[in-house]
């Protein structure tokens, strides 16, 4: 015999109701593991006119839109809560709850993570980066063997490596500062790329980066050579351009919290530094408190990996409160540009939300 299905009150859940009130809803219910559980639906945050701030443009593989970090730290937490992402990347959801006045907590096995997210809780002013610039400009040159010709113009590679001496010698002195770790920041996230933006020739960006071997047969086949960028240059102008619609209140938002952000560079199974219980929201993994999942879909939307996750966190104590689907239809426009990952002219985010007393 069949086990009765079991069905969550989301009625009188606190999800149902924030989600209703977004007025942007559409609700059914999908089976999975024996439970009937609420699928929410509908264009949740990608209609949001409202740009994303520009401090997020970071490369970085696989990261996700700002906005669904923000729809729920905006949803499910109030001031100081503390907002948690055990996969932190770039720092998408970090940034975001800091930009929301959230305290946070990034952890992520790539020491990349932290190089890229720290430094963004403390907004520079453009011309103090200017005139640092000029001063590591201005000293004098180490003289070195340059090995990477297959990514770089020698002469570039020669401007990274003074860049290099100078952090080498500003922490051995312990006189870094934000500035420095700002640079290093833009630095490392312009090291390698795919535009003229970036330090090298056409290459992978710094997460996913390839061995020099790979580099030459890359060279080989796009019949291209490094040429010369100017690093200062090019720092400079990337970090105008992650300043260019951060507002006052954003940056001292961010400034704020800078003091109650703490990153982890931990494997995210083992992370016993993170308090039982102090963490509000996780935006992509279980603890206490809400987690936000996004889950995905794989194999054109014939897989859906909710249908995994959800049993999983049931056995681990989780309620699963709702699936919510953001919707979003491409207009005739983004088809030109090729925006049509699932079905033709939709782009679907699935997220599974899961709650623990
Ligand atoms: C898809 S990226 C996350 C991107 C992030 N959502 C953003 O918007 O920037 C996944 C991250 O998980 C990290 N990672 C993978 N396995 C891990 C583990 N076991 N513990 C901690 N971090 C891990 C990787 O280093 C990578 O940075």
């Amino acid at each position: 015999m069949r086990t009765p299905l079991r069905m969550f009150d989301f009625q009188a859940g606190v999800l149902a109701e924030r989600i209703h009130a977004t007025g942007r809803s559409q609700e059914n219910t999908v089976e999975i593991a024996g439970n009937l559980i609420p699928c929410y639906s509908g264009e949740f945050w990608t209609s949001r006119q409202r740009q994303a701030a520009s401090i997020h443009e970071i490369s970085y593989r696989a990261c996700f839109k700002p906005q669904l970090p923000r729809f729920f730290i905006e949803l499910l937490t109030k001031n100081h809560d503390i907002v948690y992402d055990p996969f932190s990347g770039r720092g998408t959801t970090v940034i975001e709850a800091g930009l929301l006045g959230r305290k946070a907590i990034s952890n992520d096995v790539n020491p990349l993570s932290r190089i890229l997210t720290e430094p963004r809780f403390l907004v520079p002013d453009v011309e103090v980066v200017m005139q640092r610039l000029s001063e590591i400009h201005e000293q004098k040159k180490i003289p070195s063997r340059t090995v990477l010709s297959m990514f770089f113009h020698p002469e570039t590679e020669k401007e990274i490596l003074h860049l290099k001496h100078y952090f080498a010698r500003r922490r051995k002195a312990r006189t870094e500062d934000n500035i420095d770790r700002w640079l290093r920041m833009v630095a490392t996230n312009r090291l390698t790329g795919h535009s003229k933006g970036f330090f090298s020739v056409y290459t992978l960006p710094p997460n996913q980066a390839v061995k020099k071997e790979s580099q030459i047969k890359i060279n080989k086949r796009l019949r291209q050579k490094p040429q010369y960028r100017d690093i200062y240059e090019l720092i400079l102008k990337k970090t105008k351009s992650l300043l260019r619609n951060i507002d006052h209140v954003q940056a001292e938002n961010l400034k704020r919290i800078s003091q109650g952000v703490r990153f982890l560079s931990d494997d995210s199974r083992h992370t016993r530094s993170i308090d039982t219980g102090s963490v509000q929201l996780t935006v992509t993994s279980p603890t206490g408190g809400w987690v936000a999942f996004e889950v995905g879909e794989v194999r054109s939307g014939r897989v859906k990996l909710e249908e995994y996750v959800v049993p999983l966190a049931l056995r681990s104590g989780f309620r699963c409160e709702g699936i919510i689907l953001n919707v979003q239809t491409f207009t005739k426009t983004s088809n030109i540009w090729g925006i049509s990952n699932n079905l033709k002219g939709t782009n679907t985010n699935r997220i599974a939300l899961f709650h623990k007393e």
